[in-house]
């Protein structure tokens, strides 16, 4: 597990870095992807809303509805469905990769199971919107997701009649069924809606809202794409036929060829298994938690700066317990608390200047006291000399600021760069440890304690509380966001901080990158405008191309072109287990009036065993228990063969009686299969047995001799 973390992470790094020179580190994609899957969940939304304002909701009006949309509205109806499908589709693709890279990141331990966890159930609404959404259009594409689903749902052998029966020939196709989905399909994404509300509860400030251009340029790549590639509907549906070759969505639907190769209960299992698997993941191997963060009452005063800077929630303000006189106490909840440190940086007493008594902040990590980190600043300066000395605040996720150490360069690493409080940097400046600091943190929004990078930038830009003091020349604290990987980067940040304090002190800084009092930032060499644009544009062709693409390439063949299906199905109840007695007169006499039935019947049936030939040859042969609690229901039937096309004959018997041999019902036909047609051999008791296709087909057929 660890190899396959560490593997997928490296890829993963090597992306993003590459994404990163092209978007820019606000911009990247892939450190966008929650935010991203937001967007297009407001898409589908919308676009959805839209669609559903023209869709007639017949079985019959539905196919000619959304292709009337798709024609004659092209400009905006149609533009509204393509965009419905193509950012559901995306919707895929970006949950998917978000998911794996939380995994490769090591997202997912400790409390941040919580998001982990919930994001399963996400997946499956997932997956039911879109399935639930192909089956409203009523074409071929959703007559074979009508059938394979039922057919895949009857395999979990809960339901008394297999509900694929809804759909097996024209006859039988009722609207029931299509109601039913029209309902899921619309409290499906509701349930989805909350289940992604649910999702983010356990981070504080979490991000839902992409960065305006990627917005843009995301919404733009979609609309583009729908209009080069408009969606349009397959065939109009006709359960009398079975369709050769679909247009699959392979994003949503890319499991359902499995069902012909393995028994729908099979894959029921795999993908269960695999979700509880999924589900166990962040437990595996057990995750060793350091030590929390502790409050010290005595040195707290309430402010509430850890409980508005804690990125997971894991400080509450409470009534004050140890009488002081401040309203307010911070209390960390041990379960939530992933030990960044962060709240740390933000407590106004973790200050190196403070003398009297021994220095203890209200809040502290008790393996990483601020006592203990004002000494390693103090022995870091000691370690150091030159005309230009640094000392580098480093991360444990940074671009391995270890590296850096030298007779200039001290390197203290913290759990997050965002646990040093601003007044370690003052210390470090105004008492000449060093000739300046720099700030190295793992890859710019993107930090791996989640806003460790943002409230660093929002403190020395006198943004938020606690700030760095005005006194501070910004000049002289440079900060440096590199993932891990991109130790050239960081090694380069260091080299110009180090230039540029060399001009400080001859007079001759190089200019700062950004207005007003933001740290210094090493105006690293980076594509220009130019090639920047054309690769976003080209990031943007690849990845709607792909979404194009896969919405419905390659075609996937379901019956070979000179076949035709034959599917056996019926329901029927086999004969009481003992025949039912009628009662004699002086039972009735004895029973009140409105009890009397005329015949007293046990509970329990026969199983109902069946065989079908086909010219000959058997092709089924099965018994069929009776459904219900008390094994008195009917006994349901449901089998599909593909067949070749042309002249067979069909031998079918029944036998429903409990009897060893010889059967109750017996029928053969003579039957010409049409390619691609969809032939029904059903059972109809009171209709005298075994009937074949249609009533015109089977009027048609000759009986065999
Ligand atoms: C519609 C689907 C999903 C959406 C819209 C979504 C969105 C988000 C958002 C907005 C965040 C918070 C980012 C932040 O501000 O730090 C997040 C975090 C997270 N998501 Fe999802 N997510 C989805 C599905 C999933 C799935 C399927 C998984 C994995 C099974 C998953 C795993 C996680 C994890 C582990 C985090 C926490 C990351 C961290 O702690 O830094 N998400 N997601
Ligand atoms: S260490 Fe981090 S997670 Fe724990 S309370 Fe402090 S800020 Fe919150
Ligand atoms: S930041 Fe420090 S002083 Fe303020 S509430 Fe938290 S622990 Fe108390």
């Amino acid at each position: 597990m660890g190899a396959l973390k560490k593997g997928l992470r490296a890829v993963f790094l090597r992306i993003e870095a590459a994404l990163e020179s092209v978007f820019g580190a606000r911009h990247n994609p892939l450190t966008q992807l929650g935010t991203l899957g937001w967007f297009l969940f407001w898409i589908v939304t919308v676009s959805g809303i839209y669609v559903y304002i023209f869709f007639d909701t017949g079985v019959t009006q539905a196919w000619e509805s959304l292709d009337r949309l798709s024609r004659e509205q092209w400009y905006l109806g149609g533009l509204m469905r393509s965009l419905h499908r193509y950012a559901s589709d995306a919707l895929v693709v970006v949950v998917l990769v978000h998911a794996l890279r939380e995994f490769a990141m090591d997202r997912m331990r400790g409390n941040r199971w919580f998001p982990w966890v919930t994001g399963i159930p996400l997946l499956w609404f997932l997956y039911a919107c879109g399935i639930t959404g192909y089956w409203l259009v009523w074409d071929q594409l959703a007559q074979y997701v009508a059938v394979a689903t039922t057919e895949w749902l009857d395999s979990i052998g809960i339901f008394a009649e297999p509900i694929a029966r809804n759909f097996l020939d024209s006859e039988r196709l009722s609207g029931r069924f299509f109601t039913l989905i029209i309902y899921m399909h619309i409290a499906l994404p509701l349930m989805m809606l909350l289940a992604m509300w649910i999702h983010i509860q356990r981070h504080a400030h979490a991000r839902v809202n992409p960065p305006r251009a990627l917005a843009v340029g995301t919404l733009g790549a979609l609309i583009a794409l729908s209009f080069v590639w408009p969606a349009m509907s397959q065939a109009p549906a006709d359960l009398d036929r079975a369709p050769f070759s679909l247009g699959l969505d392979w994003f949503y639907l890319a499991v359902y060829p499995l069902l012909e190769r393995m028994d729908g209960s099979t894959l029921w299992l795999l993908l269960v298994g695999g979700s509880v698997l999924l589900t166990l993941l962040p437990w595996l191997p057990p995750f060793r938690k350091p030590p929390v963060a502790r409050v010290d009452l005595g040195n707290c005063n309430g402010c509430t700066r850890c409980f508005a800077d804690c990125p997971f929630g894991a400080i509450n303000m409470m009534k004050r317990t140890d009488g002081l006189a401040f309203e307010q106490e911070a209390r960390v909840d041990p379960d939530l608390c992933m030990s960044c440190g962060i709240c740390v940086g933000a407590c106004p007493t973790a200050t190196p200047f403070r003398r009297v008594g021994d220095l203890s902040a209200g809040i502290e990590l008790p393996d990483r006291s601020v006592a203990h980190l004002r000494d390693e600043v103090v022995a870091a300066s000691a370690a150091i000399s030159g005309d230009a000395r640094v000392i580098v605040f480093g991360c444990h996720h940074d671009a391995d600021s270890t590296g850096l150490v030298d007779t200039g360069t001290a390197v203290i690493r913290l759990p997050c760069v965002g646990m040093l409080p601003p007044s370690f940097v003052d210390f470090v400046l105004s008492r000449r440890h060093a000739d300046g600091v720099l700030l190295s943190g793992c890859s710019g929004h993107d930090c791996f304690e989640r806003l460790g990078d943002q409230w660093t930038e929002q403190r020395i830009a006198n943004e938020r509380d606690p700030n760095l003091r005005a006194r501070v020349s910004r000049d002289r604290v440079a900060v440096a966001w590199n993932n891990p990987i991109r130790q050239d980067a960081l090694r380069e940040a260091l080299a110009q901080f180090r230039a540029h304090l060399h001009g400080l002190a001859a007079g001759n800084p190089t200019p700062q990158s950004a207005p007003g009092p933001a740290a210094w930032r090493a105006p690293l060499r980076g594509l220009p405008a130019p090639a920047r644009y054309t690769g976003q544009a080209l990031v943007y062709a690849l990845v709607v191309g792909f979404v194009g693409f896969f919405a419905t390439q390659p075609a996937y063949t379901y019956l070979a072109d000179d076949h035709a299906l034959l599917k056996l199905s019926f329901s029927h109840a086999g004969q009481p287990l003992k025949p039912c007695r009628r009662y004699t007169h002086e039972e009735l006499t004895n029973t009140r009036f409105s009890e009397r039935s005329a015949t007293s019947c046990e509970r329990g049936r026969w199983p109902v065993y069946v065989e079908l030939d086909l010219d000959g040859e058997p092709v089924y042969r099965a018994t069929h228990e009776p459904a219900g609690l008390w094994n008195d229901g009917p006994s349901a039937v449901y089998a599909r063969f593909e067949v070749p096309a042309g002249r067979h004959r069909l031998d079918a018997r029944l036998r429903d009686n409990g009897a060893d041999q010889g059967f109750t019902f017996t029928a053969s036909r003579i039957v010409e299969l049409q390619p691609g047609q969809n032939f029904v051999v059903d059972f109809r008791a009171v209709e005298g047995g075994f009937t074949f296709g249609l009533p015109a087909q089977d009027a048609a057929g000759q009986e065999a001799p």
